[in-house]
């Protein structure tokens, strides 16, 4: 079996993780395709030599771009590489237009497609992610689902149930495999002169947040009156994105302390020290989850529904008070819960099915 891994933003490099250094481990042949889509160094390269991660075989260097230009950009170079190296499987993760153009690219070669995080629903057809997510589940033919809740979503659209696995989310496995070593080698604390538990974390890049100047500065006026209130340290480690929209913007941020993006081993610190996280990003939601530290969503729904149940996390919007009144809520939260996300064995799962069923 020889397998396609591919990836093009940050969060795919660290939730590929797992499956690839489990490839590594077993000798499986594979190789790693890199769209390109993200390259800014603290975007990309830096998370492949932190994870200690191979080198992608090839990079398409797509950049950035609209939405259709990016993505038939891939679609163009995907089809290419995937004519040429003939894998029995191609496996893609998360939501992005990296994973839509190469499922769409492969499906059409009639190669068989892995989707991993399959089955999460917004039900938001406004962000560009959820369009992602429903093409490229009903164009994979090995849907690995990080819960029960999403298993159910599938099989409500028709997937047949014999393509579903349930395996857990692999960003547990990337949380498991890093968290101590992120408190032993995480330098990002002591450099800024932080103390656990008293800073709040950051981060915010949906387009539907920072494209739309009512809705961003609602978020910077709300991460600012939290700062007033309790005298502590708002720590937002910024996506380039949303420097450049803050900048075109020209929204003041005073009392907001701006970071260049972290690595993820100083981000995973900052993130288990928190006293609070508010965020729009979906794998921050999980991780916040599993660290269990409470969290602030700054959107008006999500297709991480699982962290509301458990109670790590409230949906505030992005008016200014309701931000304020849900940040007072988890701050003043004292309560346990269960990771609904696997067990940390999901990257070790996937390699084992796909052992299985690919021919
Ligand atoms: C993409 C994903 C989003 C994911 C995010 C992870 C889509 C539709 N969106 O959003 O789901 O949450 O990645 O971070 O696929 N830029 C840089 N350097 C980079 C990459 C981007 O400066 O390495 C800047 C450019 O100005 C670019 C902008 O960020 O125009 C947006 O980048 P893009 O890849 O289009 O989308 P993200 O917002 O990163
Ligand atoms: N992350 C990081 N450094 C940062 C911000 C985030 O390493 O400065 C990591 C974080 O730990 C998580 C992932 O990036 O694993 C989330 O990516 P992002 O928020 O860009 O995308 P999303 O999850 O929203 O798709």
């Amino acid at each position: 079996m020889k397998i396609s891994i591919i990836v093009g933003t940050r969060p795919e490099i660290i939730k590929m993780s797992p499956v690839i250094l489990q490839c590594e481990h077993l000798g499986i042949p594979y190789f790693i395709l890199h769209s390109g889509q993200h390259y800014s160094y603290n975007m990309d390269k830096v998370f492949f030599e932190q994870l200690e991660l191979p080198e992608p075989r090839y990079n398409l260097d797509v950049g950035s771009g609209s939405q259709a230009e990016q993505t038939g950009k891939i679609l163009l170079g995907v089809e290419k590489t995937l004519m040429k190296e003939k894998p029995d499987v191609v496996v893609v993760e998360g939501d992005t237009n990296t994973v839509l153009a190469s499922a769409l690219a492969a499906s059409k070669l009639q190669m068989k497609v892995g989707h991993i995080e399959a089955g999460l629903r917004s039900y938001d057809k406004t962000m560009p992610e959820e369009i992602n997510r429903v093409v490229t589940d009903h164009c994979a033919d090995y849907l690995f689902a990080p819960t029960e809740k999403s298993r159910q979503i599938l099989l409500g659209e028709g997937i047949a149930q014999e393509k579903i696995y349930v395996t857990g989310n692999t960003v547990v496995d990337a949380v498991f495999r890093n968290v101590q070593l992120a408190e032993k080698k995480g330098n990002v604390l002591h450099e800024l002169g932080l103390k656990k538990q008293q800073y709040f974390l950051i981060t915010c890049h949906r387009q539907s947040n920072i494209e739309n100047r009512e809705r961003f500065s609602g978020i910077i006026e709300g991460l600012q009156r939290i700062h007033k209130r309790y005298e502590t340290p708002v720590i937002y480690p910024i996506h380039p994105h949303s420097r450049k929209k803050l900048q075109e913007f020209h929204l003041d941020y005073e009392g907001v302390t701006l970071l260049d993006p972290v690595d993820y081993l100083n981000f995973l610190q900052l993130e288990k020290n928190a006293k609070v996280v508010l965020t729009d990003s979906g794998g921050v939601q999980e991780e916040a989850c599993i660290l269990g530290v409470p969290c602030v969503t700054m959107r008006n729904n999500t297709e991480r529904p699982e962290t509301l149940e458990v109670g790590s996390n409230v949906l505030s919007g992005t008016e200014p008070d309701k931000i304020v009144e849900c940040v007072t809520w988890m701050y003043n939260l004292n309560k346990k819960w269960d990771n609904p996300f696997g067990s940390g064995t999901a990257g070790k799962q996937i390699i084992e099915i796909l052992k299985e069923v690919v021919v």
